[in-house]
């Protein structure tokens, strides 16, 4: 029915891009290295917490939305779901379009896609699950075929949000060229006081907290790097200007940590940037789907305006 070719290896990449990154000026890290095992995890101990909305937010939109999404072109043929994670929100979907064939989800945590698509398989025994560990932000185009099917994009969590805007453009371009009659879910958060913001993103559990310091302890585990969890703080910073909220890591005194066998120097009060999480407003997001190929079909959200879920189409 498809024809496999091989996924991009996420590992390969990271060495090398961490590397880059703490060379920078800026010392910054791409928010998919947050999602190593112990990562994903942590991931979804943040989805149920109380500070962080946009979980229970967007789900609480999927359900009363649900049959109108299983009208959408798509809805009787293949699903690709973009940052897949534990695949719960899919649930809801697959529970409302029994006419699906097949489900492609794709994340950059191998061991947790593959856990996920072992669930929706035994959960929808009729549906044919392609999972696909790959770096959604490399080119699409060596993807595992699709069937000739009418595709539906899922990309829900905001995940769009991590990306700078000109690389939400360009990822959604990859996408629309990858599939270029598929409709599309997406899920965008929207702006809102900081206050709020802030809490969601430095919530006082501290699960938000030890999902950033984990970079660290990935880089101590699989670059043989030194980090001193205790002498950096995670911050949750609202950047009003690019609408959006930025993860650090801050280093508390002046010091010298070895990566893969380099020396990398911090100053007190120095940051590696780990995350951005853009909010856009209806206006702004609209600009960036246009941007990348997609015309707005449609905007649901749930009643107190915090958070949107899109129907898109490739134009
Ligand atoms: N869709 C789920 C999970 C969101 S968390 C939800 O809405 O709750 C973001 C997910 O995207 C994680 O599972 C992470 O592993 C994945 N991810 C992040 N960057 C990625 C990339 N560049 N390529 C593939 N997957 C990525
Ligand atoms: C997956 N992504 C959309 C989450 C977000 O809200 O930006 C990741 C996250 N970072 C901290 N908390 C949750």
């Amino acid at each position: 029915m498809t024809k496999h070719v091989l996924p991009v290896k996420p590992d390969d990449a990271f060495k090398s891009e961490i590397l880059a990154g703490l060379n920078a000026w800026q010392k910054k890290i791409s928010s998919k290295w947050l999602y190593d095992d112990v990562g994903s995890h942590l991931f979804e101990a943040i989805t149920e917490l109380d500070a962080y909305y946009p979980t229970r937010t967007e789900l609480g939109i999927l359900e009363k939305n649900a049959r109108k999404y299983s009208r959408l072109p798509g809805a009787r043929g293949a699903m690709v779901e973009l940052g897949s994670g534990s695949s719960r929100k899919t649930n809801l979907l697959l529970d409302a379009c029994p006419d699906l064939s097949v489900y492609m989800p794709i994340d950059i945590s191998t061991n947790h896609l593959r856990e996920a698509a072992d669930r929706i398989r035994r959960a929808h025994p009729s549906l044919a699950v392609i999972p696909v560990a790959a770096d959604f932000t490399q080119p699409l185009g060596q993807l595992p075929l699709l069937p000739e099917l009418p595709v539906l994009v899922f990309f829900p969590g905001s995940t769009i949000g991590n990306f700078e805007k000109s690389e939400a453009a360009q990822l959604l371009k990859n996408i629309r060229t990858a599939m270029p009659d598929a409709t599309m879910i997406i899920g965008v958060d929207r702006p809102k006081d900081e206050k709020t913001l802030v809490k969601a993103y430095d919530d006082p559990a501290g699960v938000t907290a030890a999902f950033n310091q984990n970079l660290m302890q990935r880089m101590n585990r699989e670059l043989e790097a030194n980090f001193d969890l205790s002498s950096f703080a995670h911050k949750a910073i609202w950047n009003a200007e690019e609408s959006r909220i930025e993860m650090h890591l801050e280093s508390l005194c002046d010091q010298a940590v070895s990566v893969a066998g380099e020396p990398v120097n911090f100053l007190k009060g120095e940051t590696i940037h780990t995350e951005n999480s853009h909010k856009y407003s209806e206006e702004a997001f609209a600009e960036i789907a246009n941007e990348g190929g997609w015309r707005v079909l449609d905007q649901d959200s749930d009643k107190k305006g915090l958070f949107s879920v899109y129907t898109l189409k490739a134009v």
